[in-house]
């Protein structure tokens, strides 16, 4: 397995295989995504002309089995710098990270891990940002779609030293598996760099 740092044209030449693996990872619990790839290339295509945007990739000889993503705060909608600014952080001192997606078989091997070093290096090589921070779906405990198996990632995460941050969410939609387009509360979670 190798962890390869993406930036520039290395970074632009992962894409699709981030776009397939965001497909694939987010239609799974807690997400449901039902995602298309004509979203993706235009999600994917913003991400990508951020400064300082950054990917950390997995690769099992040649495929691209795992990707996460980093870029500024301020380049992504503005519903996400929105509650920052109300809570009294300054959106431009926020790296995001935005996602981390491993095909199933690859996990609990430390690559998660890997991408958190990865990502906050890279933010602190910027040298520009005080907060790192990522999202996640807030979700029914009770949810009868949630599988008896699932493991919730809260653990590892506060275990990275992120905290959920109170108060600090954004609403957003997606359409879910089935069809229907459904607005989804994004719980921020930091960590001082
Ligand atoms: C998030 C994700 C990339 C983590 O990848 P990973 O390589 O499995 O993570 P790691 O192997 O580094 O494990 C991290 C920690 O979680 C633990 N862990 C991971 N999966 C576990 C499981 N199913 N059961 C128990 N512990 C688990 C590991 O033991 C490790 O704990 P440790 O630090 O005490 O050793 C992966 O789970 C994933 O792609 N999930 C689906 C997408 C998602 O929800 N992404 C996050 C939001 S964008």
């Amino acid at each position: 397995m190798e962890i390869l740092p993406l930036t520039g044209e290395p970074l632009k030449a992962a894409l699709p295989a981030l776009a397939e693996l965001r497909i694939a990872v987010f239609r799974e619990w807690p997400y449901l995504y039902e995602g298309t790839l004509e979203y993706e290339a235009k999600y994917l295509e913003k991400f990508a002309a951020a400064n300082d945007a950054f990917i950390v990739a997995a690769k099992d000889k040649d495929k691209i089995v795992g990707v996460a993503t980093a870029s500024p705060l301020l380049g992504h909608a503005d519903a996400f710098a929105k509650p920052f600014a109300e809570k009294g952080y300054d959106p431009a001192k926020v790296f995001y990270f935005g996602e981390s997606v491993l095909r199933p078989e690859y996990r609990g091997r430390g690559i998660g891990h890997a991408f958190f070093d990865a990502r906050e290096k890279h933010a602190r090589a910027i040298g520009k940002f005080e907060i790192v921070s990522f999202c996640g779906v807030v979700r029914d405990a009770a949810d009868p779609r949630k599988p008896k198996d699932y493991w919730p990632l809260d653990g590892f995460w506060n275990k990275r030293g992120f905290h959920k941050a109170e108060g600090l969410s954004a609403e957003f939609d997606w359409k879910e598996i089935g069809g229907k387009e459904v607005n989804h509360t994004m719980q921020f979670w930091i960590k001082p760099l």
